[in-house]
């Protein structure tokens, strides 16, 4: 018996020196370790010896195929990178030969959010990111929108399923509470992100939509500091500068709140489609930072304030570039996306 196993190894040996690719490796192992291999019929035989017989042959047998399966990965692992050195020699990649593929490029909605991200960061302003998957507590709770407020009518949740607590987030706000959770006062921070509303569809409606929430808190702020920073962020997308006006606008999570207009900039004010023949256009709501958000971000109401904004992102670019639908967005449609 155990010259069964000398002379099976002394045959491994010899074999393995001739084997030179893995293929070849593979049917040896199988010769040798496999179901019907050369070692499994020793051990299967194990139980017709002595009891005595079969521990110590058993154990000769065992350690033998241990053996073996080193030596086979290791050779198998030597083939391996053999392989691989043959590869880099034969095969070669020209990365200089111009692709067949079609060249990708910005989405327009990405690229306003760059430029923008580009003059808030000039202003010293952080850009943040927050989950889209939001709690009710961020997402109304703490921007004072309690359960049972009648704003929350106002935007149409998706909930999940068979748990309430957890939405889409409706918009980037909710960022304000964390950020403020997170960084303390003071504080300049803007939010690009995507949010979801569960609506009908139209020209004017999308179910996934795009906003820049911005926030700064300081001491001392006033609508004047509100205006002024709009106003840097209107020229930097529109590259010219924009006439604004505040109307009175309520969301529960600043007070007072506004909606600013600008001067519709297809017809320069004299009234047109687009405008709705009023001269002006709706473009962002903001206000000064509620005290109980403050409060609900950590942040001493008394010894801090701060203004608020968010800015529709698609509403912005179809205002930009004559945009007449806010579903080509999402379509993936290559004649709307290959004009940007
Ligand atoms: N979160 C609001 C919405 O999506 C927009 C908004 C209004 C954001 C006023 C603000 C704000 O930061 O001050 O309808």
């Amino acid at each position: 018996m155990a010259d069964g196993l000398e002379e099976i190894y002394i045959n491994f040996q010899k074999e393995l020196g001739q084997i030179k690719d893995l293929k070849s490796l593979n049917d040896f192992e199988i010769k040798y370790l496999g179901r019907k291999g050369e070692l499994t019929k020793i051990l299967r035989n194990l139980s017709k010896l002595s009891i005595e017989e079969r521990k110590v042959q058993g154990v000769k047998a065992n350690d033998l195929k241990i053996k073996m399966e080193e030596i086979i990965s290791e050779k198998k692992n030597e083939l391996q990178a053999d392989a691989y050195k043959d590869i880099e020699k034969t095969e070669k990649i020209d990365i200089t030969i111009p692709s067949k593929e079609r060249i990708g490029h910005v989405h327009p909605i990405s690229k306003i959010r760059m430029e923008l991200e580009e003059v808030f960061r000039s202003m010293g302003f952080m850009i943040l990111d927050g989950p889209e998957l939001e709690s009710d507590f961020y997402n109304f709770e703490a921007l004072n929108i309690p359960e049972h407020h009648p704003a929350r009518d106002a935007q149409d949740t998706f909930y999940i399923e068979d748990d309430p607590e957890w939405l889409l987030r409706t918009h980037t706000s909710p960022v304000q509470v964390r950020a403020m959770q997170k960084y303390g006062a003071p504080l300049r921070a803007i939010v690009p992100g995507r949010v979801f509303r569960n609506e009908a569809t139209d020209a004017s409606h999308e179910h996934t939509f795009y906003q820049i929430e911005g926030l700064l808190i300081d001491e001392d702020i006033s609508i004047a500091n509100l205006i002024a920073v709009m106003k840097e962020l209107l020229q930097g997308i529109f590259k010219r500068d924009v006439e604004v006006r505040l109307r009175p606008g309520y969301f529960p999570f600043v007070e007072p709140g506004f909606e600013m207009d600008i001067k519709c900039l297809i017809c320069g004010g004299k009234g047109c489609s687009v405008c709705k023949h009023t001269g002006w256009v709706e473009l962002l709501p903001c206000g000064l930072v509620h005290p109980k958000v403050l409060e609900y971000g950590g942040i001493d109401s008394r010894k801090y304030n701060g203004f608020a904004f968010g800015l529709g992102l698609n509403r912005l670019v179809m205002m930009n570039y004559g945009i007449d639908d806010i579903r080509y967005f999402m379509s993936g449609d290559l004649r709307f996306l290959e004009q940007f």
